[in-house]
């Protein structure tokens, strides 16, 4: 099974911190398939300080269209012109702070696909979901909406009081999570939310689970190469 180390460095990063972790993160021998996800004002330097490595460049969202009238807005063919094979779509954090809907995010994640892209899209259940037995439920009903009926993508599951938290489900939660969302798509299924260079042999190795989407613990060269190594 292609594993996926993922790093989603969110709004974090600046022209010298982003040149010293990728040149770590780029030096990381690995079997897995690396990608890093800085913001869009670092892509075309990060791009360039990942050529000729086995690194792969990432955005952390995309427009649904593919140019227009959308001020603010960055479309999939300008993030594939500036370097990028993979864009995130959907993050809880899109969803929330941008009212993202699962019908936003399937059309973007169609964008991505349609201009030569692999998108990420992220579902997950929030905490009162969770405590109420809902969030098996949740993540189908998200996958119902915002996944597209075919293409090549891949799922991430963050459970979105899992975030930047320190908690995590138990690999017992994770496991059968995973075997929910593989029972309604053959993509490859990434576990996300506070995965960090302790945590991380243990969730790669759960069966059922791609790969790891990674927040706070990617902007630490020596978390993240952690990671990338336990693979
Ligand atoms: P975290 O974030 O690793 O900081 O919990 C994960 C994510 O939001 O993708």
């Amino acid at each position: 099974m292609q594993k996926y180390v993922v790093g989603n460095w969110k709004m974090h990063g600046s022209r010298s911190s982003a040149q010293a972790l990728v040149s770590a993160v780029a030096a990381c021998s690995s079997p897995a398939e690396v990608v890093v996800c800085p913001p869009f004002t670092l892509l075309s330097q990060v791009a360039s300080a990942l050529a000729g490595t086995a690194v792969k460049l990432g955005a952390q969202d995309c427009a649904h269209e593919a140019q227009g009238a959308y001020t603010g807005d960055i479309s999939a063919p300008m993030l594939k012109e500036a370097g990028c094979a993979y864009v995130i779509v959907g993050h809880s954090e899109r969803r929330q702070h941008h009212f993202e809907s699962n019908d936003k995010i399937r059309k973007k994640a169609l964008a991505a696909m349609e201009a030569g892209l692999t998108p990420i899209i992220c579902v997950g259940e929030n905490a009162e979901e969770r405590k109420s037995g809902q969030a098996e439920a949740n993540v189908a009903q998200q996958l119902k909406h915002c996944m597209p009926d075919s293409g090549h993508f891949l799922l991430a599951y963050e459970p979105v009081w899992a975030i930047g938290s320190g908690q995590t489900p138990t690999g017992d939660d994770i496991v059968r999570m995973h075997a929910h969302i593989a029972g309604l798509t053959p993509s490859p299924i990434l576990y996300g939310g506070s995965v960090k260079g302790a945590n991380a042999a243990a969730i790669l190795s759960l069966p059922g689970v791609s790969g790891v989407l990674v927040g706070g613990a990617s902007l630490d060269a020596g978390e993240f190469g952690t990671i990338i190594k336990s693979v």
